[in-house]
Protein backbone atom coordinates (compact mmCIF):
# COMPACT_ATOMS: atom_id res chain seq x y z
CA UNK A 1 0.00 0.00 0.00
CA UNK A 2 1.50 3.35 -0.82
CA UNK A 3 1.68 6.05 2.05
CA UNK A 4 -1.02 8.40 1.72
CA UNK A 5 0.72 11.53 -0.49
CA UNK A 6 1.15 14.40 1.19
CA UNK A 7 -1.01 17.55 -0.10
CA UNK A 8 1.54 19.48 -2.77
CA UNK A 9 1.37 22.96 -0.75
CA UNK A 10 2.51 21.36 2.67
CA UNK A 11 5.50 19.74 0.90
CA UNK A 12 6.43 23.00 -0.06
CA UNK A 13 6.20 24.41 3.47
CA UNK A 14 8.48 21.38 4.91
CA UNK A 15 11.25 21.77 1.69
CA UNK A 16 10.94 25.49 2.77
CA UNK A 17 11.50 24.42 6.57
CA UNK A 18 14.74 22.13 5.64
CA UNK A 19 16.14 24.42 3.69
CA UNK A 20 15.60 27.35 6.11
CA UNK A 21 17.43 25.45 9.08
CA UNK A 22 19.66 24.13 6.88
CA UNK A 23 21.03 27.98 6.32
CA UNK A 24 20.57 28.70 9.84
CA UNK A 25 23.15 25.58 10.78
CA UNK A 26 25.67 26.53 8.40
CA UNK A 27 25.37 30.10 9.52
CA UNK A 28 25.54 29.38 13.46
CA UNK A 29 28.73 26.95 12.69
CA UNK A 30 30.29 29.66 10.61
CA UNK A 31 29.65 31.70 13.88
CA UNK A 32 31.51 29.73 16.06
CA UNK A 33 34.32 28.44 14.15
CA UNK A 34 34.94 32.35 13.51
CA UNK A 35 35.19 32.89 17.01
CA UNK A 36 37.15 29.56 17.76
CA UNK A 37 39.60 31.59 14.92
CA UNK A 38 39.78 34.76 16.30
CA UNK A 39 39.48 33.59 20.52
CA UNK A 40 42.76 31.00 20.16
CA UNK A 41 45.32 31.56 23.05
CA UNK A 42 49.06 30.77 21.72
CA UNK A 43 50.13 27.65 20.76
CA UNK A 44 46.26 26.57 20.63
CA UNK A 45 45.17 24.72 17.86
CA UNK A 46 41.58 26.09 15.89
CA UNK A 47 39.82 22.47 17.05
CA UNK A 48 41.04 22.84 20.38
CA UNK A 49 39.78 26.42 20.42
CA UNK A 50 36.52 25.36 18.85
CA UNK A 51 36.20 22.35 21.57
CA UNK A 52 36.79 25.17 24.38
CA UNK A 53 34.23 27.82 23.28
CA UNK A 54 31.93 24.77 22.09
CA UNK A 55 31.88 23.08 26.15
CA UNK A 56 31.77 26.87 27.06
CA UNK A 57 28.46 27.64 25.47
CA UNK A 58 26.95 24.83 26.43
CA UNK A 59 27.13 25.90 29.91
CA UNK A 60 30.26 23.28 30.71
CA UNK A 61 33.77 24.33 32.06
CA UNK A 62 36.66 23.50 29.70
CA UNK A 63 38.39 20.71 31.76
CA UNK A 64 41.35 21.59 33.59
CA UNK A 65 44.71 20.27 32.79
CA UNK A 66 45.36 17.84 35.74
CA UNK A 67 48.21 18.14 38.03
CA UNK A 68 50.32 15.86 36.25
CA UNK A 69 49.76 18.17 32.76
CA UNK A 70 47.94 16.91 29.92
CA UNK A 71 48.73 13.18 29.52
CA UNK A 72 49.91 11.89 25.79
CA UNK A 73 47.29 9.75 24.30
CA UNK A 74 48.09 6.00 24.72
CA UNK A 75 50.30 5.10 21.91
CA UNK A 76 51.63 8.77 21.04
CA UNK A 77 55.26 9.28 21.40
CA UNK A 78 57.18 12.51 21.91
CA UNK A 79 61.17 13.52 21.73
CA UNK A 80 63.84 10.96 20.78
CA UNK A 81 66.96 11.96 19.38
CA UNK A 82 68.78 14.96 18.55
CA UNK A 83 71.62 17.23 17.45
CA UNK A 84 71.69 20.58 18.01
CA UNK A 85 74.20 23.28 19.44
CA UNK A 86 74.02 24.84 22.94
CA UNK A 87 74.96 28.13 23.83
CA UNK A 88 78.53 27.48 24.01
CA UNK A 89 78.40 26.28 20.16
CA UNK A 90 78.86 22.61 20.92
CA UNK A 91 77.72 19.98 19.41
CA UNK A 92 74.83 17.89 21.96
CA UNK A 93 72.61 14.85 21.54
CA UNK A 94 70.09 13.42 23.51
CA UNK A 95 72.93 11.41 25.07
CA UNK A 96 74.02 14.32 26.40
CA UNK A 97 71.10 14.53 28.79
CA UNK A 98 70.73 10.99 29.14
CA UNK A 99 69.74 10.04 32.53
CA UNK A 100 68.71 13.06 33.80
CA UNK A 101 65.15 15.15 32.95
CA UNK A 102 63.64 17.65 30.99
CA UNK A 103 61.71 20.83 31.02
CA UNK A 104 61.69 21.72 27.26
CA UNK A 105 60.27 25.07 25.94
CA UNK A 106 60.47 26.05 21.98
CA UNK A 107 60.21 29.96 21.26
CA UNK A 108 62.41 32.65 20.13
CA UNK A 109 64.09 35.31 21.99
CA UNK A 110 62.18 38.68 19.87
CA UNK A 111 59.58 36.89 21.53
CA UNK A 112 57.67 39.97 23.26
CA UNK A 113 55.81 38.42 25.81
CA UNK A 114 54.74 35.03 25.89
CA UNK A 115 58.32 33.09 25.84
CA UNK A 116 60.03 34.92 28.54
CA UNK A 117 56.51 34.24 31.06
CA UNK A 118 57.11 30.50 30.10
CA UNK A 119 60.58 30.20 30.88
CA UNK A 120 60.27 32.18 33.89
CA UNK A 121 57.75 29.49 34.89
CA UNK A 122 59.67 26.56 33.92
CA UNK A 123 62.92 28.78 36.28
CA UNK A 124 60.56 29.07 39.08
CA UNK A 125 59.48 25.36 39.05
CA UNK A 126 63.05 24.58 39.18
CA UNK A 127 63.31 26.31 42.29
CA UNK A 128 60.70 24.54 43.96
CA UNK A 129 62.16 21.28 43.37
CA UNK A 130 64.06 21.12 46.86
CA UNK A 131 67.35 20.11 46.54
CA UNK A 132 66.89 17.87 43.45
CA UNK A 133 67.12 20.54 40.22
CA UNK A 134 70.22 18.58 39.95
CA UNK A 135 68.19 15.57 38.87
CA UNK A 136 66.39 18.41 36.26
CA UNK A 137 67.90 20.61 32.94
CA UNK A 138 65.96 23.16 32.12
CA UNK A 139 66.06 23.49 28.03
CA UNK A 140 65.14 26.33 25.61
CA UNK A 141 64.91 25.38 22.51
CA UNK A 142 64.56 28.28 19.51
CA UNK A 143 62.95 27.74 16.58
CA UNK A 144 64.45 31.08 15.21
CA UNK A 145 67.84 29.54 14.29
CA UNK A 146 68.14 32.38 11.88
CA UNK A 147 68.56 35.06 14.25
CA UNK A 148 69.07 33.01 17.51
CA UNK A 149 73.03 32.05 17.18
CA UNK A 150 74.78 30.71 20.02
CA UNK A 151 75.64 33.74 21.36
CA UNK A 152 72.13 35.18 21.40
CA UNK A 153 71.20 32.23 22.96
CA UNK A 154 74.00 32.39 25.57
CA UNK A 155 72.90 36.05 26.69
CA UNK A 156 69.15 34.66 26.71
CA UNK A 157 69.20 31.88 28.72
CA UNK A 158 71.56 33.03 31.75
CA UNK A 159 68.36 35.38 32.15
CA UNK A 160 66.06 32.94 33.29
CA UNK A 161 68.21 30.39 35.45
CA UNK A 162 71.86 29.61 35.65
CA UNK A 163 71.71 26.13 33.95
CA UNK A 164 69.17 26.44 31.42
CA UNK A 165 70.75 25.28 27.94
CA UNK A 166 69.75 27.04 25.48
CA UNK A 167 69.41 24.85 21.97
CA UNK A 168 70.18 26.48 18.35
CA UNK A 169 71.54 24.56 15.02
CA UNK A 170 70.81 25.05 11.15
CA UNK A 171 66.87 24.85 10.09
CA UNK A 172 67.20 20.89 9.05
CA UNK A 173 68.29 20.65 12.85
CA UNK A 174 65.76 22.72 14.42
CA UNK A 175 62.70 21.68 12.26
CA UNK A 176 64.09 18.05 13.37
CA UNK A 177 63.90 18.38 16.66
CA UNK A 178 60.87 20.69 16.40
CA UNK A 179 59.21 17.61 14.34
CA UNK A 180 59.84 15.01 17.16
CA UNK A 181 58.08 17.27 19.74
CA UNK A 182 55.63 18.26 17.32
CA UNK A 183 55.87 21.41 17.94
CA UNK A 184 54.46 24.56 15.42
CA UNK A 185 55.97 27.12 14.20
CA UNK A 186 55.85 30.05 11.03
CA UNK A 187 57.49 32.94 10.33
CA UNK A 188 55.04 36.07 10.49
CA UNK A 189 56.08 39.35 8.55
CA UNK A 190 53.74 42.03 8.88
CA UNK A 191 54.22 45.64 6.89
CA UNK A 192 54.25 47.58 10.12
CA UNK A 193 56.78 45.52 11.50
CA UNK A 194 60.75 46.17 10.78
CA UNK A 195 61.04 42.64 12.57
CA UNK A 196 59.28 39.74 11.75
CA UNK A 197 58.09 37.44 14.56
CA UNK A 198 57.52 33.59 15.25
CA UNK A 199 54.34 32.37 15.55
CA UNK A 200 54.79 29.10 17.92
CA UNK A 201 52.97 26.56 19.98
CA UNK A 202 53.78 26.87 23.34
CA UNK A 203 54.17 24.10 25.59
CA UNK A 204 56.39 22.91 28.37
CA UNK A 205 57.83 19.58 28.16
CA UNK A 206 58.48 17.20 30.74
CA UNK A 207 61.25 14.99 29.23
CA UNK A 208 62.33 11.54 31.23
CA UNK A 209 66.05 10.44 31.27
CA UNK A 210 64.98 8.09 28.49
CA UNK A 211 64.38 11.19 25.93
CA UNK A 212 60.80 10.50 25.59
CA UNK A 213 58.55 13.34 26.51
CA UNK A 214 56.59 12.42 30.11
CA UNK A 215 53.88 14.87 30.13
CA UNK A 216 53.20 18.31 28.69
CA UNK A 217 51.72 21.64 30.12
CA UNK A 218 49.51 24.21 28.87
CA UNK A 219 50.66 27.63 28.27
CA UNK A 220 49.93 29.48 31.48
CA UNK A 221 50.75 26.41 33.58
CA UNK A 222 51.62 27.29 37.43
CA UNK A 223 55.33 26.63 38.37
CA UNK A 224 53.66 24.52 41.25
CA UNK A 225 51.74 22.33 39.19
CA UNK A 226 54.83 21.79 37.18
CA UNK A 227 56.99 20.89 39.97
CA UNK A 228 54.37 18.81 42.23
CA UNK A 229 54.51 16.70 38.16
CA UNK A 230 58.24 16.94 38.01
CA UNK A 231 58.52 15.24 41.83
CA UNK A 232 56.11 12.66 40.79
CA UNK A 233 58.21 11.75 38.22
CA UNK A 234 61.49 11.47 40.08
CA UNK A 235 60.09 9.71 42.60
CA UNK A 236 59.08 6.75 40.11
CA UNK A 237 62.48 6.87 38.64
NI1 LIG B 1 56.86 33.13 21.95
Amino acid sequence: MDAPAWPPYLREIMLHAVRILAIIVTLLLGILWGAAWFGRQEGEGIAESFARLATTLMGQEAPPPSAGGVQLPQGMSLGGPFRMQDQAGRTVTEADFAGRFMLVYFGFTYCPDVCPTELGTIAAAMDLLEGQEERVVPVFVTVDPERDTAEVMADYVARFHPRMVGLTGNAEQVSAMARAYRVYYAKVTRPEMSQYLMDHSSFIYLVGPDGRVRALFRPESAPEAIAQAVRGQLRGA
